[in-house]
């Protein structure tokens, strides 16, 4: 599974990427309004950081305006990724880019029925927001698992993005679901490496090495 970083903060995301453990990085106007810098400034340099794939939302609701603005996101950078929402004039600029060869990330996806017509016009992402339909008391999960079927019941390419991760739990969820990429704020990322069991025993075996005089 492919880890995104879901975040604008570019000193998070260089410590991130340093470690190996960044394969691309998401953004929406709410994490650019967080970083409170220019986006296309903003999107630039993570960019230059990354080499794999950096979604830039648009803000426009009509198909012509989002075409135009997507397609002023995309002279950024190359490994700029255009995120349209899931309303059918971001289908319809989907489908412009999918054949223009310009990759796309369907984003506020909350139903299968809305993966599949993300997939049916050539999405290269469709982004499921699973903690969103937790907080709403619907199985975030269940709809990971549900689009996984339907893509695979039909060879569809579009790559599943599992997005609102807000916990360790709904990480190892989405990889067993087998969502291709997941989308994650720094801070889940990193905690992902933390196990009591881990810091007791290392303590202990600290301790030891110091006991036994034990040097490298
Ligand atoms: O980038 C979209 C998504 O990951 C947002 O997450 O936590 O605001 O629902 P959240």
């Amino acid at each position: 599974m492919k880890f995104f970083i879901d975040t604008a903060d570019i000193s998070a995301i260089r410590e991130l990427y340093a470690s190996g453990l960044c394969d691309g990085v998401t953004t929406n106007p709410s994490l650019i309004k967080k970083s409170g810098r220019d986006f296309k400034e903003v999107i630039a340099e993570i960019c230059e950081i990354v080499d794999g794939p950096v979604s830039a939302e648009v803000i426009a609701t009509e198909t012509e305006v989002m075409l135009a603005e997507g397609r002023a996101l995309a002279k950024i950078a190359d490994n700029v990724v255009i995120k349209l929402p899931l309303t059918m004039d971001g289908l319809k600029a989907c489908k412009i880019f999918s054949e223009e060869g310009v990759a796309t990330n369907v984003t506020l996806c909350f139903s299968a029925n809305q993966a599949l017509l993300a997939a049916k016009v050539g999405a290269s992402y469709i982004s499921p927001f699973i903690g969103r339909l937790d907080d709403i008391h619907v199985d975030g999960l269940e709809l990971i698992q549900e689009i996984r079927q339907i893509y695979d019941n039909y060879g569809f390419e579009t790559e599943i993005l599992a997005a609102s991760i807000r916990s360790p739990l709904h990480v190892k969820e989405c990889a067993l679901a087998g969502a291709d990429v997941m989308t994650a704020p720094p801070a889940v990322i990193a905690g992902l490496s933390n196990h009591p069991l881990t810091d007791k025993g290392l303590a202990a075996f600290l301790a030891d090495a110091k006991a036994a005089g034990i040097t490298v």
